[in-house]
């Protein structure tokens, strides 16, 4: 059974159920070439997953269910799949979710092909409510990439700013480059140019500048894992930015499913934070900058407190707090 019709938007599904394999767009490639890339195999999957081909919390979800469909199809033993799945990722909660999920199903790939579905369906209901806190002509700062690619379709918080710019708001997005990897240069800023939304890309250390300069209405950012106590993890350099913007005074919004809440993690500092290698932050592109041997310490994620956050959106609305 393959996935349903994607609805109309000039920007494919960042990952799709083919009946027999998986089908995911490669976002080292972005934003040069738009590739598709065929997987057959866990292993495959996994190594994509950790290269980073595949990222955003709800499209891991999907990743993670589909892998489990798949191996499900090959006979392969499920528990040391899920294991194997996990482990390439262990912060963003929707990767370990999708797994958990297709593995409980009775028909795993009934399941991923759902889940999928359901990505798409939530991620509209996220940007309808948004565009609540997204007055006229605001000039939004957001980080990261959080757009169609971070999801199997349209975005959280990309969402909202694209689900107001559709209903006329003319939003202006500033856009974090997003050191290490530049999913805010290369994907952010190709996603928002398919889309027609003004934007402008700064460093990420602008933040504060623009700020202080009266240049930015409010802040979106997404989320990786939403601890029980309201506690964000999202992308290095999201705390940065929630200390900024309190200090002045600018609205700090997150967007995510509600399947990125953890119940099962009570607080912020029990968050497992993704450590990646040093050889990102040596390198540009693949070109090293620093001295050949230079020590580098790579956390993928930060955790911004629940008091920094004025709300959160999700499909089922905004609100000041996790409930
Ligand atoms: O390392 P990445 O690119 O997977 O990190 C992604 C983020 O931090 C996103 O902000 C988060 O997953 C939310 S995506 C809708």
């Amino acid at each position: 059974m393959p996935s349903p019709p994607h609805e109309e938007s000039p920007i494919p599904p960042t990952i799709e159920w083919m009946g027999d394999h998986i089908r995911l767009i490669d976002q080292r490639r972005l934003p040069d070439e738009l590739v598709l890339v065929e997987v057959h195999s866990i292993e495959k999957l996994c190594e994509l997953i950790f290269a980073l081909a595949i990222r955003g919390a709800p499209a891991l979800g999907a990743a993670g269910a589909m892998g489990v469909a798949l191996a499900s199809l090959q006979g392969r033993e499920l528990g040391g799949v899920a294991s194997l799945l996990k482990a390439t990722r262990p912060t963003a909660v929707n990767l370990a979710w999708g797994v958990d999920r297709a593995r409980a199903a009775a028909d795993p790939v009934a399941e991923a092909v759902r889940i999928a579905a359901h990505d798409v369906a939530v991620n509209q209901a996220i940007g309808a409510h948004g565009t609540a806190v997204v007055p006229d002509k605001s000039r939004v700062l957001t980080h990261c990439n959080t757009g169609s690619l971070a999801c199997v379709g349209w975005g959280t918080a990309l969402r909202v700013i694209r689900s107001s710019h559709e209903a006329g708001r003319r939003p202006s997005v500033w856009v974090d480059e997003t050191r290490p990897v530049l999913q805010g240069a290369r994907l952010t800023a190709w996603e928002l140019q398919q889309l027609g939304i003004p934007a402008t890309l700064v460093v990420d250390s602008m933040a504060g500048s623009l700020m202080a300069a009266g240049e930015v209405d409010l802040a979106i950012v997404g989320a990786d894992r939403i601890a029980a106590n309201g506690d964000v993890a999202n992308k290095i350099g999201t705390y940065s930015l929630a200390v900024l913007a309190r200090h002045h005074d600018i609205p700090f919004y997150v967007a995510a499913p509600t399947s990125t809440i953890d119940p099962a993690t009570a607080a912020g500092s029990d968050i497992v934070v993704e450590q990646r290698p040093g050889t990102e932050v040596v390198e540009v592109g693949g070109v090293r900058l620093a001295p050949e041997g230079m020590a580098a310490q790579n956390w993928a994620f930060d955790v911004t407190p629940a008091e920094l956050v004025t709300g959160y959106i999700t499909e089922e609305g905004v609100s000041d707090r996790i409930r």
